[in-house]
């Protein structure tokens, strides 16, 4: 029975043989599935095709991030960045994810200070001081790229510069552990550690997520984890990272809007973004 099965194409589109394929991995994920941890589900693992589409749409979403980052400044209101990034994604061949998703209602999330994210562009006006994530995903040619970045509005104080910072290492300790057969309890875990080493505290309602096909697919990506636990890694696997980094408590609460989530005692946030792939020799990251 088995060598006939083996015969057969491999059930991820590969057009190989199973044998040839995905057999030993499916082997290594039956073993560790007996650990207690889980296998990814088939319909998330990404073709050689999808990969490069998805890839294709990360680096639109980075370079919108590139012209925000040179037009960014003090003076500037939340929804001119709304605009630029609106239009620039249209230039770009895009289509910005976020304007009518779930009904959230414009083209990009800005979340200032105390904003820990899907802030909503509006009126306000950014200040000398301001820490300013912001937030895009793109959907070119029908696939999903998403990444943030923070920026520091002129001169911030030391603590705000330190919180941005500790932030951008947590996004980076998070997709330093990515590669075949980890576990996104390692993420979690990596990032939670390096936060908590620093003062901080790390969101847990919000988290990152599979991407590509759709906006937010399987899995969550929590930011706080226990090693060696949750789902494993295998190539073709994309999703994001993006940590938020509180300087007071984890927890949040969310505004009449229904989309604005603040911290619950007023203190800094800060979050950086990436849509990473997982390859053969580790990871690659598809919007840097
Ligand atoms: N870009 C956000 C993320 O990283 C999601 C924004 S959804 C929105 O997952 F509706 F608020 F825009
Ligand atoms: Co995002
Ligand atoms: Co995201």
């Amino acid at each position: 029975m088995r060598e006939l099965i083996n015969k057969d194409e491999c059930w991820c589109g590969s057009g190989k043989k199973y044998k040839e394929c995905h057999f030993t991995i499916d082997e290594k994920l039956s073993k560790m599935e007996g650990e207690g941890l889980i296998a990814p589900p088939r319909e998330i693992i990404k073709t050689s095709e999808q990969i490069e589409g998805i890839r294709k749409s990360s680096q639109v979403t980075k370079k919108v991030l590139d012209m925000v980052a040179e037009r960014i400044r003090a003076g500037i209101t939340t929804d001119e960045i709304n605009t630029l990034v609106h239009e620039y994604t249209l230039e770009l061949g895009g289509i910005p994810a976020t304007l009518n998703y779930r009904g959230y209602p414009k083209s990009v999330c800005v979340s200032i200070n105390e904003v820990v994210c899907h802030g909503i562009p509006d009126e306000r006006v950014l200040k000398e001081g301001d820490i300013v994530n912001v937030d895009v995903t793109t959907i070119y040619k029908g696939y999903y790229g998403d990444s943030s970045r923070m920026f520091i509005i002129g001169k911030a104080s030391e603590k705000a510069i330190r919180l941005v910072e500790t932030a951008k290492e947590c996004l980076y300790a998070g997709i330093n552990v990515v590669k075949p057969f980890a576990t996104f309890g390692d993420i979690g875990h990596a990032i939670q550690t390096h936060a908590e080493e620093k003062g901080y505290s790390v969101v847990r309602e919000y988290g990152g997520h599979g991407i590509g096909i759709q906006f937010h697919e399987e899995p969550f990506v929590d930011h706080c984890a226990e090693p060696h636990t949750g789902m494993i890694m295998i190539p073709g696997m994309t999703f994001t990272i993006e940590p938020m980094i509180n300087e007071g408590t984890y927890r949040c609460k969310v505004l009449r809007d229904g989309w604005t989530a603040v911290t619950a005692d007023g203190k800094l946030t800060a979050q950086w973004e990436h849509t990473v792939l997982v390859t053969e020799e580790g990871v690659e990251i598809l919007t840097a």
